[in-house]
C-alpha cells in the first residue's frame, strides 16, 4: 500500500483533449480539499495513437489560463489496468463511447461498478444514466477554442461534485 489510498483514472479517446483536462482539474481540486496524500488522480485513452504525446496545445493553452498545471505523456488503457495491485478505483468516462470502451474491458461486475460517466458527478445531472447524451463531453479535437472552454466549464462543475463525493467514496 502505497500513501495514496484511492485512484482515479479520467478517460477519452486519445488522451490528448478531454481526460488530461478532467485529470488536472480533478487534481487541482483534491489538493483544494486536502486530499492529495490519499488521492491520485491519472488518465488515459482507449485508442493508442498519441500513446507518449503531451496534451494538445488548445488544451493546454485553456487549462493554463484558467490557472491549472498539467505535465502530460498520453497514455492507452488496456484489460490489465483492471487486474494490476493498484488498479483504479474510479474511471471517469467523458462520453457513452469511452464508457462502452473501458466496461468491454472490465473483468467482472465488481470492475464494471468502478465506471462511471464523468458528468454524472455533476448534481445538476446526477440523476441520468450512462448512455444519456446529456451526460457527453463533446470531444473538441475537430472544433475551435470555444469547445475547449466548454469542455473545461463541464469538467469543472463535475470535479466539484465528485470532490464532495470523495469522503464517502474513499471510504467504502
Ligand atoms: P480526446 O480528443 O479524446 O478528448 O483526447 C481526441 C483527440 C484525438 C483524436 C480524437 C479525439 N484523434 O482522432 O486523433
Amino acid at each position: 500500500m502505497t500513501s495514496t489510498d484511492y485512484r482515479i483514472t479520467t478517460v477519452c479517446l486519445g488522451n490528448i483533449c478531454r481526460s488530461p483536462m478532467a485529470e488536472a482539474v480533478i487534481r487541482a481540486r483534491v489538493d483544494d480539499a486536502g486530499l492529495s496524500t490519499r488521492v491520485r488522480v491519472d488518465s488515459a485513452g482507449t485508442d493508442g495513437w498519441h500513446i507518449g504525446e503531451d496534451a494538445d496545445p488548445r488544451a493546454l493553452q485553456t487549462l493554463r489560463a484558467a490557472g491549472y498545471d498539467l505535465a502530460h505523456s498520453g497514455r492507452q488503457i488496456t484489460a490489465e489496468w483492471f487486474v494490476e495491485p493498484d488498479r483504479p478505483d474510479l474511471l471517469l468516462t467523458m462520453d457513452s463511447a469511452n464508457y462502452a470502451a473501458v466496461v468491454a474491458l472490465a473483468p467482472d461486475e465488481s470492475a464494471r461498478d468502478r465506471v462511471r460517466m464523468m458528468r454524472s458527478f455533476d448534481p445538476a445531472l446526477a440523476s441520468l444514466v450512462p448512455g444519456d447524451p446529456r451526460l457527453d463531453v463533446p470531444d473538441p479535437w475537430y472544433g475551435d477554442h470555444d469547445g475547449f472552454a466548454d469542455v473545461l466549464a463541464m469538467l469543472e462543475a463535475a470535479a466539484d461534485g465528485l470532490v464532495a463525493d470523495l469522503p464517502l467514496l474513499i471510504r467504502r
